[in-house]
Formats: C-alpha cells, sequence, structure tokens
C-alpha cells in the first residue's frame, strides 16, 4: 500500500518521473551497448576484401562527386524481393573500406551495390553517354562528358594516404605506386610488368584471384578519361566476395 503512495508522488512530480524515466532508460542503453565496447571488431572478416585500386577509387569519387548517391543506394538488404532482384544481400565488410559509404535509402534507379559484371563495359559506356540509348524510357540523366574529360592522375596517392588514416590498408608499396597503377589498370597490353605488379599488389590483399580487371573501359585507347574510373567502378562493385563459396555464421551463433 504504501510503495503505491510514494508512486503517486512520482507521478504527481514531472521533474521526479524525468528523472526516473532517464535511469530506467539508461539501464536499458546500458545494456545494449556497453558488450560492444568489448569486442574487437563487430564485422565479420571475409575473404576477397581488398581496398579500391587507384582507378576505381577515382571512379567512386567520380560517382560522389556526380551526386549518383541521389538516385541510387548501395545496399541489399536481406528481404526475398531484393535478394530476387539484385543478388545476395550486402555484408557488413563489404563496406568496410567505404569512407564515406554509399548505402543511402533513396531509389530513383535500381540499388547499384551489386551491379559489377552485370552489364558490358560498352553497355554501361552507352548508358551513360544516353542513358535512353538502351533504356528507352530511363528518366536518368546523360554523362556524356566524363568521356570527354582526361582523368586527373596526379595526386591520387594523397588519396590512399588519407583513406590509410581512416583504417583502410593500404601499404606504402600501394601508395608510392599509385599513379603507376591507375595508369595500368587503364591500359591493356601495354606494359604486361606493371600490370602484373598492379595485380599482384591487390588480389594479395583480397588473398583471392580474379578480383581485379585490367581493361580500356571507356574504349578510348587515347587517353585515360573519367569514364575510365567510372566504369572500372561500377564493374567491380559487389564482385570481391566469392558468393558460391561464402557460408555466413551461423546465425544462432550472433546476436
Ligand atoms: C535522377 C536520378 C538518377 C541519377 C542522378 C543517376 N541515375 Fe542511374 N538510374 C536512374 C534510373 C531511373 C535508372 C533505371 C533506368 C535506366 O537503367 O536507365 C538508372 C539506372 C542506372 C544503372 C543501371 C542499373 C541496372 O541494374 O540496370 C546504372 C549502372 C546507373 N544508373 C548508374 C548511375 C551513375 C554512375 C550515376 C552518376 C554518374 C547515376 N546512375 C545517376 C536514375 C538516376
Amino acid at each position: 500500500m504504501s510503495m503505491l503512495k510514494n508512486h503517486g508522488k512520482l507521478e504527481r512530480h514531472s521533474l521526479l518521473l524525468t528523472v526516473g524515466i532517464l535511469i530506467v532508460v539508461s539501464i536499458g542503453g546500458l545494456v545494449e551497448i556497453a558488450p560492444l565496447f568489448y569486442l574487437e571488431n563487430t564485422i565479420e572478416k571475409v575473404k576477397g576484401m581488398r581496398p579500391y585500386t587507384p582507378l576505381e577509387l577515382k571512379g567512386r569519387n567520380i560517382y560522389i562527386r556526380e551526386g549518383c548517391y541521389v538516385c541510387h543506394s548501395q545496399m541489399v538488404r536481406p528481404l526475398r524481393d531484393e535478394v530476387e532482384r539484385y543478388g545476395h544481400y550486402s555484408l557488413a565488410a563489404e563496406s568496410m573500406y567505404d569512407h564515406p559509404f554509399q548505402w543511402g535509402s533513396k531509389r530513383t534507379g535500381p540499388d547499384l551495390a551489386r551491379v559489377g559484371g552485370k552489364y558490358s563495359d560498352e553497355w554501361h559506356l552507352d548508358h551513360l553517354k544516353e542513358p535512353k540509348s538502351v533504356v528507352p524510357d530511363s528518366i536518368m540523366p546523360p554523362y556524356a562528358f566524363l568521356a570527354k574529360k582526361k582523368l586527373r592522375v596526379e595526386g591520387i596517392g594523397d588519396d590512399l594516404k588519407t583513406l590509410r588514416f581512416a583504417g583502410v590498408p593500404y601499404t606504402d608499396d600501394m601508395i608510392a605506386n599509385a599513379e603507376a597503377d591507375l595508369v595500368a589498370q587503364a591500359s591493356p597490353n601495354q606494359d604486361y610488368d606493371a600490370e602484373d605488379a598492379l595485380i599482384a599488389r591487390y588480389e594479395a590483399a583480397a588473398e583471392r584471384k580474379g578480383t581485379l580487371r585490367i581493361a580500356d573501359f571507356d574504349r578510348n585507347p587515347a587517353e585515360i578519361t573519367e569514364m575510365d574510373a567510372l566504369i572500372a567502378y561500377l564493374q567491380m562493385t559487389g564482385t570481391l566476395v566469392d558468393f558460391s563459396t561464402y557460408e555466413a555464421d551461423d546465425l544462432s551463433n550472433r546476436r
């Protein structure tokens, strides 16, 4: 009886009630959050993940600069309709080297987390120059100017260095050779030693072969353009993890 009487006091005193609510709510918060501080890593390690090559990173920077994320998300949610349309749901590890991540929530166009390998380079080239040429009803704006804009190669090493501050495991070797690696990935059959060096550097990081493509992405051997970089990026999104061999941790072991 007396306990109920005291409760009456609490309910009639707004400040006391607020303090009481804060105490109760923060207990719940602590129970949820505190254990995470004692885990070294909350991202499951997955074979195949490697940092972006300099050319892919340039393409990603162009993707962000042009605001592609305004219409496109990059996260396949673990829901049946999404998985049937786009492929395996996105893993946390797949965006562990993304600063900033491009998950997004706005889908005027389709999700692009797994667009890599879905189309040919030529398709992307035609589509980015004039989307209506391959998708007649498309409302996506054209980006033809990217094919005319020479890619700025200088300074890409600094981009890698900056990302290393944020925890991306770029090695000194990758940073020192960033410009050469960028040129090698967009210039097939020109300098085989440079190609081999690029592949060795990034596939070693991935602990998996075949995570990297060397091509003249914009079909213009005369120069390396912003279009080369953007297509190189689009063609590798979602391709690093080999889902034919990937097995998720037993869900019952996770919270
Ligand atoms: C105004 C919204 C809008 C913007 C901005 C936009 N897109 Fe799109 N995008 C769309 C729409 C709508 C589609 C679906 C129709 C089509 O395929 O063209 C699409 C389709 C695509 C596809 C094909 C996806 C698939 O699975 O078929 C790719 C690739 C793509 N966009 C890349 C880009 C890139 C790269 C940029 C930035 C340079 C960009 N988009 C900017 C609206 C947009």
